[in-house]
Formats: C-alpha cells, sequence, structure tokens
C-alpha cells in the first residue's frame, strides 16, 4: 500500500521522525489526493454544518443564546475557510473543490442531514456534535501534513467553546421545567447514534484508515475514536440527567461497552439518501449561486488593483530610465 513512498526521496524519513510535510516537499500522489479529498470533506462539512443551526439563529429564546450561536456559526464559516485554503496548498482550486461538492462527487458529514426540531437541537448538535469533532480532530492537530495540522489548533480551541455552549443548553433544559428536560432527551435520543456515525464505518470495513494511519494522517481508527468519545460523553450525559438511548451500554470499569450504530443507516445518508440531503444540498447551491455577484466584484477589482500596480511600476521605470 505505501510502495509510492519508496519514490519519495524523505517522505518516508519524515513520517519516521515525525516530521512535518511541507506544502513544496515531495509527496506521493496517494498522499497528496488522500488529503485532499480529507480536507476538502471537512471544509465542505463546516460550510454544510451551518445550516441545522443557522435555521435557528431567529428563533434563539433569548438575546444572548443568539449571539452566541450567530458567534458559533460564523466561526464554523471561519473553519470551513480555513480548510479550503489547507487544501488550496495543495494544489487544487476551491472554485473545483465546490464544484465537486454541489454536483454530489465530494461528500460532507453525515451529521448535518439530520433535521433540527427543536432549540434542545441545537443544544445536542454542540455538546455531541462538536463533541465528537474535538475527539475526532484533536488528533488532527498531529497530523503529518503541516498546513491541516496547524489548521487544526484553531479550530480545536474553538470547537472546545462550541461544546461547551452546547452542553449549557442541555443543562439549562434539564433543571428547568420537566417539558424542558423531556425536550433534552428526545434531541439526545435523535442525535446520539447519528453522532457514532460521524466517527466513520467500522475499521473493518474503511478503505481508507490503514493507508491514512501509515501516512500519519489519521492517528487513530475510526472505531478507537468513537469509544473514546462515547467514553467522553457518558459521565456528561449523567450530569445532565439524561438517558443515552442505548440498552447494551455499560460501564466496564476505564471503559463503556456500547451498541454499534446502524451502519446501513451511515451508508444510506452518505449515498444521499438521509432526511435533509436534498434540501442542505439544494440550499448550499443556491447559496453559491446567489453569492456569484460578490466574487465577481472581488475579482474585477482585484484585476484594477493589479493593473494599477503594474502601471505604477511601467512609469517608475519609464522615470527611471529618462
Ligand atoms: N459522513 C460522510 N462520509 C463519511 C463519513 C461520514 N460520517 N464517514 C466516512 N465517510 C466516507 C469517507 O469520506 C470515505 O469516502 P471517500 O473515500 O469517498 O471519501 C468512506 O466513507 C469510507 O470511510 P473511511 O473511514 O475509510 O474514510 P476516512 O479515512 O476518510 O475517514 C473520517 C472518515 C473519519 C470522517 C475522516 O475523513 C476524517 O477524520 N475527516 C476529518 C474530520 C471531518 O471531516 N469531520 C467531519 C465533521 S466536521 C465537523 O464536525 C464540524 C464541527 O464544527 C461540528
Amino acid at each position: 500500500m505505501t510502495g509510492a513512498i519508496s519514490e519519495v526521496p524523505g517522505f518516508q524519513a519524515t513520517l519516521d521522525a515525525d516530521g512535518r510535510i511541507e506544502p513544496r516537499d515531495a509527496m506521493p500522489a496517494g498522499y497528496r489526493k488522500t488529503l485532499i479529498r480529507q480536507i476538502a470533506q471537512h471544509a465542505h462539512s463546516e460550510i454544510i454544518g451551518m445550516q441545522p443551526e443557522g435555521n435557528w439563529i431567529s428563533r434563539a429564546p433569548s438575546l444572548r443564546r443568539k449571539a452566541i450561536l450567530m458567534a458559533k456559526v460564523q466561526d464554523e464559516a471561519g473553519h470551513g475557510l480555513y480548510l479550503y485554503a489547507a487544501a488550496e496548498t495543495l494544489g487544487v482550486d476551491r472554485a473545483d473543490l465546490l464544484d465537486l461538492l454541489h454536483t454530489g462527487r465530494q461528500k460532507y458529514s453525515s451529521i448535518f442531514n439530520y433535521p433540527t426540531l427543536t432549540w434542545a437541537d441545537i443544544g445536542a448538535i454542540g455538546w455531541l456534535v462538536d463533541g465528537a469533532a474535538i475527539v475526532n480532530q484533536v488528533p488532527l492537530c498531529r497530523c503529518s501534513y503541516g498546513p491541516y495540522a496547524r489548521a487544526m489548533v484553531r479550530v480545536c480551541k474553538e470547537e472546545s467553546f462550541h461544546q461547551r455552549q452546547g452542553f449549557e443548553i442541555l443543562y439549562t433544559l434539564c433543571n428547568g421545567t420537566e417539558a424542558q428536560k423531556a425536550m433534552a432527551q428526545d434531541a439526545l435520543d435523535r442525535w446520539w447514534w447519528p453522532s457514532l456515525m460521524m466517527f466513520g464505518p467500522p475499521d473493518a470495513d474503511s478503505p481508507n484508515t490503514a493507508q491514512s494511519m501509515a501516512w500519519g494522517i489519521k492517528r487513530h481508527s475510526n472505531d478507537e475514536l468513537r469509544q473514546r468519545f462515547v467514553d467522553m460523553t457518558v459521565p456528561q450525559a449523567d450530569i445532565l440527567g439524561l438517558r443515552i438511548p442505548d440498552d447494551g451500554l455499560r460501564n466496564e470499569g476505564d471503559h463503556y461497552v456500547f451498541t454499534e450504530p446502524d451502519f446501513t443507516e451511515l451508508y444510506e445518508v452518505v449515498k444521499g439518501n438521509g432526511p435533509c440531503n436534498k434540501e442542505r444540498l439544494a440550499h448550499r447551491v443556491k447559496a453559491h449561486e446567489d453569492g456569484a455577484w460578490v466574487r465577481e466584484a472581488a475579482a474585477a477589482y482585484a484585476e484594477k488593483q493589479a493593473q494599477k500596480q503594474s502601471d505604477k511600476k511601467s512609469d517608475e521605470q519609464q522615470g527611471s530610465a529618462a
């Protein structure tokens, strides 16, 4: 699987020394291809992920909650731009990546294809989805590809705020009225299994994990991170007084035994058959089309500025030649 590495001088030595591969370093074509795939889909996930929570900005129960949610959604946009910039260091163009997303040839995380039915869902997304993101993304801060690892440092700091605000929303509901606590439990019941699926298929069914780990892109397997997420999250549910909707869940001292999610659901959602896939992609394509004028204006301005600079330079050269 890693045969191509031998043709690239210095690559394996850098990995073996736990060094970082930088954009100008020689790298196997497969390494570059895997990074473009993963970083692009990560970026797509951040951008599409703005939709489920964005739906609730106008319906937040207080000005404080609205301000926090707006900040979070804006952070996700920033994460997407950060990650598109990291992907571009590999020689791809973000316009092409967006076209691959819009035409269904690149993916985004399955988790964002579920509806946000109540305010408690916004708490569950922060607590569970951003919690899962932290578990998945902290190891990426040690990814062998420099720009991706560095982008993850800031992203993970902001994800911690995202997870805390989500937990606080649920903590407030769980200490409110019976109806509010029931709303929090309903959200946990609907978001628990899709959150476990975020970590990907089981290792035995993952075509990419072994190679990604050999290349130091992934530091842990899908199943290892899923287990880490469960072990971190179950005690938090206890603090909330909420029940994890898994009859097979039990404490084994240093870890929890839990029921595997239904991966056929994950594969169906990834194929485009989730509850909100069509709505999410249509909204994204429309937002892109509606924003064309901004991109055109920015490009025209940049071209004009470049022309001004070149005119100034040629005037100076003529002046000095005279
Ligand atoms: N949703 C959509 N596709 C998924 C998926 C999921 N939950 N899990 C796996 N897949 C896809 C993979 O992309 C791969 O398809 P591809 O080869 O066509 O790209 C296929 O299913 C097989 O899965 P593998 O496990 O073999 O693939 P990977 O090695 O790429 O592992 C991953 C999947 C764990 C998601 C990995 O890509 C990863 O860690 N990505 C970086 C983190 C990321 O993208 N997180 C997504 C959420 S972003 C987020 O949480 C934002 C936060 O602000 C809330």
